[in-house]
């Protein structure tokens, strides 16, 4: 019987002393640190961003008489992430890279094909769309079936673009250039011209606007890849359009703006 006290004695004295170890290891508690004052918000760059709004639906005017369409989105989600402000104005597409050169923009969005010509005179960011051009003619044409059909035929393209590059190419074709790319279509559904050479998604959007009465003929004809021009003398502005690119392919969104304009998930490699 004292030996059972003499143990519970025991065991409740190592119990005390194991709280006030306890106790004693605990770390004392924070001082009060005064939070330290929010960093104001760095102030946004301002950008004047130029692109030919006659491309549905990568960039045209809509009823509001607003810029829209998958571009717009685009750039303006990128500055959003560059801490940037994109100002938005309307040039020519054969105006954007004199524009980009004389620092009239810093950056123009238009689904601009990469390519080593541009690339002598302007930077691009990385890729955001794979692209290509397409031959269309009218839809009861039965003799024109892809783009070796063209040979001497009446072609309308839109000026500066890889669409009249390749569409000057055709022996003996009548080439016609036209400033806005809607122009082309209107000019082929008037029976002015046989064919156009234009952007594939940009003629496809045209023929589901309620244009059965054109037609897409053949393969695409080329591959190509768009991408954001910078001005040449701004490396630092290639770098932050870049960051913002990535982020927003990486945030949802850039998936989210290619489900809404061209109706389907973009290719994975675009998310990277
Ligand atoms: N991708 C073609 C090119 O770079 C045509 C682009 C035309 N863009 C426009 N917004 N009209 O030449």
């Amino acid at each position: 019987m004292k030996k059972t006290r003499w143990l519970m004695l025991a065991v409740a004295l190592i119990l005390v002393a194991a709280m006030f170890a306890g106790c004693a290891g605990q770390a004392p508690p924070p001082a009060q640190q005064s939070a330290p004052a929010p960093a104001p918000a760095p102030a946004k760059v301002k950008i004047k961003v130029g692109s030919d709004t006659t491309f549905a639906p990568l960039e045209f005017i809509d009823d509001k008489g607003k810029p829209a369409g998958f571009d717009i989105d685009l750039i303006n989600e990128v500055c959003k992430e560059a801490n940037l402000e994109p100002e938005i104005q309307t040039l020519p597409f054969d105006g954007l890279i004199a524009g980009l050169k004389s620092g009239q923009i810093d950056v123009a969005i238009s689904s601009m094909t990469i390519t080593d010509e541009r690339k002598q005179a302007i930077n691009f960011s990385d890729v955001y769309y794979h692209s290509g051009l397409s031959v269309s003619v009218q839809a009861k044409n039965e003799t024109i079936k892809g783009f070796a059909d063209l040979k001497g035929k009446r072609i309308a393209v839109q000026s500066g673009t890889t669409g009249e590059s390749e569409a000057k190419k055709v022996e003996g074709a009548k080439v016609r250039s036209f400033t806005n790319s809607d122009q082309t279509f209107m000019e082929l559904k008037n029976g002015g011209v046989d064919a156009v050479i234009n952007d594939y998604p940009v003629t496809a959007y045209f023929i589901a606007q309620g244009n059965a009465d054109v037609k897409i003929v053949g393969e695409r004809l080329t591959s190509e890849d768009y991408g954001i021009a910078v001005t040449k003398n701004n490396a630092d502005l290639v770098t932050k359009i870049n960051e913002g690119l990535k982020k927003v392919k990486q945030n949802g969104k850039f998936a989210e703006f290619y489900k809404k304009w061209f109706g389907e998930a973009p290719p994975a490699d675009l998310l990277k």
